[in-house]
């Protein structure tokens, strides 16, 4: 079933599954999480952008305890030293390990060299989620340009900024998968954040390019749409419907990553709530506070 302006959701094994490699008779084994049953070790290695809390944190967390091999980053370095020492049991338990580079998605110059030594010290690169984004909130008849300007800047020229070299990467490797985490904002012109959704609604538009641009290649670009999730985003927000936790969205982002599926709605129920909000006519849509 295909609705208008939505992609369907695709799913394609992974290119990544193979036989898990047996390990040496003296060492104790240490179990692989069923999820990653066949993911070889030397293809656990990923960036977090933006995971100093919230779906980040999350992500990293479960990257870690899988045996993933992951960088962190974000401008707080005090919150990535609490977050890698929160993983380091579990990391040591998997043979994963947390490395934390304090960064601004701002300072686009030092991404490339940064992205590169990220690539020598984590031994090579099979996973990217670019999910830095900030949302001040907006009263009905405030207009802030600076502010705005600041939004576009983090969500859509940082996420590009990034994007840019470890797209180049995973070409040249022909394999790779590079998450975006966009949200259900991007689907309409709400009234509510008329910048913020356009920031998102950027973000599937290149997205969406990336992966027709790259698919030849064998790498997978993942949109990841979430609704409303129970991070420092939201904790003043009045209404927060289907509300999960940044535990149950991470793994719903991961899984998605895994399978190969172009657009994701996390939780799920938010396919079937955004479908029926985009079939709206618009003179009815002005009209509702959604
Ligand atoms: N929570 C939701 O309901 C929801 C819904 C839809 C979409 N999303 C999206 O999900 C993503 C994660 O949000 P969250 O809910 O986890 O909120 P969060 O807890 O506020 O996390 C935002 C992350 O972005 C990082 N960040 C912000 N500005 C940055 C900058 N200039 N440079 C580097 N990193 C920066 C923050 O780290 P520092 O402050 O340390 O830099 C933090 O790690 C965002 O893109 C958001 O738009 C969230």
């Amino acid at each position: 079933m295909c609705f208008a302006g939505v992609e369907p959701i695709i799913l394609r094994d992974p290119p990544t599954i193979m036989s898990a490699p047996i390990p040496p008779a003296s060492v104790s084994p240490v179990p692989t999480p069923p999820r990653l049953r066949g993911v070889p070790a030397d293809a656990r290695r990923g960036i977090v952008i933006g995971a100093s809390s919230g779906i980040g944190a999350a992500l990293v967390r479960q990257l870690a305890s899988e045996g993933y091999r992951v960088a962190a980053l974000a401008r707080r370095a005090e919150q990535l030293d609490e977050l890698a020492t929160a993983c380091a049991d579990d990391a040591a338990r998997t043979g994963g390990r947390v490395i934390t580079r304090p960064h601004d998605v701002l300072d686009t110059a030092e991404i490339p060299a940064l992205f590169e030594e990220l690539v020598r010290e984590l031994g090579g690169l099979d996973l990217v989620i670019f999910a830095a984004g900030i949302m001040p909130t907006r009263g009905p008849e405030e207009y802030d340009t600076e502010s705005d300007l600041a939004m576009i800047q983090v969500n859509l020229a940082g996420c590009i900024a990034w994007c840019n070299p470890v797209a180049n990467y995973f070409r040249t490797q022909r394999r790779g998968t590079l998450v975006g985490i966009s949200s259900v904002a991007g689907d309409r012109g709400r009234k509510a954040n008329p910048v913020y959704g356009t920031t998102k609604a950027g973000m599937n538009h290149y997205l969406e390019a990336l992966r027709n641009r790259l698919g030849e290649s064998g790498v997978h670009v993942c949109t990841i749409k979430p609704g409303f999730i129970d991070t420092a985003m939201t904790k003043d927000l009045e209404s927060t419907p289907f509300m999960i936790s940044a535990e149950k969205a991470a793994a719903s982002i991961l899984s998605a990553a895994r399978g190969r599926v172009n657009t994701r709605y996390v939780a799920r129920i938010w396919f079937w709530v955004m479908t029926v909000i985009r079939c709206i006519p618009s003179f009815i849509f002005r009209k509702l506070n959604i």
